[in-house]
């Protein structure tokens, strides 16, 4: 299959462009679309037949579920039968957005979208292109990151390009992707409700809105999102992760992997960290919002560079830095390395 990509406004997306890639969707293709967050993979949610070969182009395991992307609270009503109180609230403020909700899905819903769980994820986009593309389909996407299962998530349609391309049909470019990690996660048919993946949106900012939420990390809560069990995020270099700011920590791990005869890299942003000149690297901003949008392609960048060892600089568990930590993590952990 020849992969085409076609450059698309996020402003003013062109109506000709959306309207091919929805002819597309409707007659089961796969069309990749960018959101706030990362580039998703899109599929008609309705058609099992589109819906397999997303699992297919990605390698995805048949048993972790997708995201169904919608562009209307109506479409919300038909994916679900039941709301919550508590999932009007964050949805009102929170929609369009980096927010994915957890619900009880509908007779309605394909089993193979929610790997035959009781249950759907349902997001709605900030993003004109890809509430266009639902708009025009007139019907839920379903939406994983743009990436072969496994890697860092895509945050440009070069990324795409390079993980799927001759297995998916039309790729829309609409440049780099505002957020840079993916969306938060939230299941709400438990109460209270319990966060299953950090991302784009803060758990501060939800608290704020509906009280105190659990996470998987509250050991009582041994529930996960079946996509967290696997390995994730992660390029092709081994990552290795060092406090913020500890330069000591910084230099022997280069050393220690240089004797080793690893090509080193880093992606780091503290003042402190002075890395050698030979080495190669990814010099981030302290900016934590700043710092998202860049890690991802960052990582892939650097495997682009052939190094083995990515030295990266932790950030605080805290906003932002929670999703970005919980990803680093999952890249530095890995079968083999
Ligand atoms: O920002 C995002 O969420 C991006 C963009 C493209 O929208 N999409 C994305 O999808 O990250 P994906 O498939 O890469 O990640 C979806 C996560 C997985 O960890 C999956 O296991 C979880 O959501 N998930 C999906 N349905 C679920 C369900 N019914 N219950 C629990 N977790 C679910
Ligand atoms: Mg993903």
């Amino acid at each position: 299959m020849n992969t085409q990509i076609i450059k698309v406004s996020p402003i003013n997306p062109e109506h000709n462009v959306i309207n091919l890639a929805a002819e597309i969707l409707k007659i089961g293709g796969l069309v990749a679309f960018p959101t706030e967050t990362v580039y998703g993979l899109g599929a008609d949610a309705f058609n099992p037949i589109a819906v397999r070969k997303v699992f297919e182009a990605k390698n995805r395991p048949p048993d972790n579920p997708l995201i169904v992307h919608i562009s209307s609270s109506e479409q919300l009503m038909e994916l679900t039968d039941f709301l919550p109180e508590v999932g009007k609230i964050i949805t009102d403020a929170y929609w369009p957005g980096p927010l994915t909700i957890v619900v009880k899905a509908s007779k309605f819903i394909p089993a193979i979208v929610t790997g035959g769980l009781e249950t759907v994820a349902v997001r709605m986009p900030n993003n004109k292109v890809a509430l266009k593309l639902i708009e025009a389909l007139d019907k839920p996407i379903v939406g994983p990151s743009a990436n072969l299962s496994g890697k860092p998530s895509p945050t440009s349609a070069e990324h795409v390009f390079h993980d799927l391309s001759g297995k998916i049909d039309l790729i829309l470019d609409a440049g780099s992707t505002e957020i840079g990690v993916e969306s938060t996660v939230i299941d709400i048919t438990v109460h209270p409700p319990l966060i299953l993946r950090f991302g784009g949106l803060t758990k501060e900012k939800i608290e704020q809105l509906i009280g105190d939420v659990k996470t998987t990390e509250d050991l009582k809560y041994k529930k996960r999102s079946p996509g967290t069990r696997y390995r994730h995020y992660a390029p092709e270099a081994k990552v290795v992760l060092f406090e913020r700011s500890d330069a000591l920590a910084f230099n022997q791990l280069v050393q220690k992997y240089i004797e080793e005869g690893y090509k080193v890299g880093y992606i780091i942003y503290s003042d402190e960290i002075r890395p050698d000149k030979n080495l190669i690297g990814r010099i981030l901003s302290n900016d934590i919002e700043v710092y998202a949008k860049e890690l991802f392609h960052s990582l892939r960048d650097l495997d682009l560079q052939d190094v083995g060892v990515i030295l990266v600089e932790s950030v605080e568990p805290r906003g932002l830095g929670l999703a970005i930590m919980d990803r680093l993590i999952k890249a530095s952990k890995s079968k083999n390395k």
